[in-house]
């Protein structure tokens, strides 16, 4: 895979500033948890499956750092970013690892490893849906920059173009910063996948005039009931899909399920600064007297998905309770 979000190489974490892209390529090498932390709020990385595995990774620096305890790390890193459940997932994973004693930059290498290969899983069991020559629409940046490797929403676009099929993708430029156009499209564009990026408002106006075949989102949490978050402007997409009958697909890890939370209702919506709404760079886009808004991400009621693309193939929204109830149940699972 040519795109990589981070890796962790003799006691460092190595991040691609994702704020910087796509007209610098950046690595930033952090040996702190609190740099950690850092990053992942100020959305240095970002994405929820690269945010968990960032989170893992924090964990292990604490655990070689000996500052903090195994619960104020998790802590620190957790209160980051409060909708993706993946960070939580991540953090528990190194956490129990260490208070057992194990190491814990093993633990974060087991779960880097285990998010890249359901990443690559979700590519080769999606990939079927975009055969041919599908226009197909995306929403914020689901790719390898979002998961470390491969991608969710992309991966069985990656995988489908390699296997020949002539896919086009509509981006929406995912307002306000930007991870459509200045994140989506640049891997695209590495990767050769014909796209045009369009403003989010106009993914109503080319759904209704036939120019959309499928969409495919990523998600930050998606409830047993499979209601699910995702970056803001998700849910009106999802709407005016099921409008215009085109199948609307959510690709995700394991990690991003929480088989705990019963509906979407209860999922905690991130709400981020309102200058990121009001252009802190200048010129400004905003009177300086006007007040913003600025939620990070929306629930779309799970009536709207046609199906979950898993590493284990296609999931119907009122199969999801009883498949992770079997995982669950499974003596394999990956906790
Ligand atoms: O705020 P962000 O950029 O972290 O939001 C990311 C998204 O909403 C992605 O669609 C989601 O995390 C899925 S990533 C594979």
């Amino acid at each position: 895979m040519g795109v990589r979000a981070l890796w962790f190489e003799r006691g460092a974490l190595y991040l691609v500033d994702q704020r910087r892209l796509p007209e610098r390529h950046v690595v930033l090498r952090l040996t702190r948890t609190r740099e950690v932390a850092r990053a992942i709020r100020n959305m240095t990385v970002r994405g929820a499956p690269a945010i968990g595995v960032a989170g893992a990774y924090g964990m292990a620096l604490a655990a070689r750092e000996g500052r903090l305890t195994p619960a104020a790390a998790s802590q620190l890193l957790v209160s980051t970013r409060p909708t993706a459940v993946d960070l939580s997932v991540g953090v528990a994973h190194v956490r129990v690892a260490w208070e057992r004693g194990e190491s814990p930059t093993a633990a974060a290498d087991g779960f880097r490893d285990r998010v890249v290969d359901e990443c690559r899983r979700i590519g080769e069991s999606g990939a079927r849906l975009f055969e041919g020559a599908p226009k197909v629409l995306t929403h914020c940046n689901a790719g390898a920059l979002a998961t470390v490797e491969w991608g969710t929403a992309l991966a069985p676009l990656r995988v489908a173009h390699d296997r020949g099929s002539d896919l086009f993708v509509w981006v929406d430029e995912t307002r306000p910063l930007l991870q459509g156009s200045r994140l989506t499209a640049w891997e695209l564009a590495e990767e050769g996948i014909r796209h045009a990026i369009i403003v989010d408002n106009a993914a109503g106006h080319f759904m209704r005039t036939g120019e959309v075949d499928r969409v495919i989102v990523g998600a930050d949490r998606i409830a047993r009931n499979g209601d699910f978050a995702n970056k803001i402007g998700t849910y009106e997409k999802a709407v005016v899909a099921h409008e215009n009958g085109i199948p609307f697909y959510v690709a995700a890890p394991w990690s991003t399920f929480d088989g705990a939370r019963p509906s979407g209702r209860s999922i905690p919506v991130e709400e981020r600064e309102a200058s990121e709404v009001l252009g802190a760079s200048r010129p400004r886009t905003a009177p300086r007297s006007s007040a913003a808004r600025n939620p990070a991400f929306d629930v779309t009621p799970a009536r709207y998905v046609t199906g979950f693309v898993t590493p284990d193939g296609l999931v119907r929204p009122r199969a999801l309770a009883a498949t992770l109830r079997n995982r669950r149940a499974a003596p394999d699972r990956a906790t």
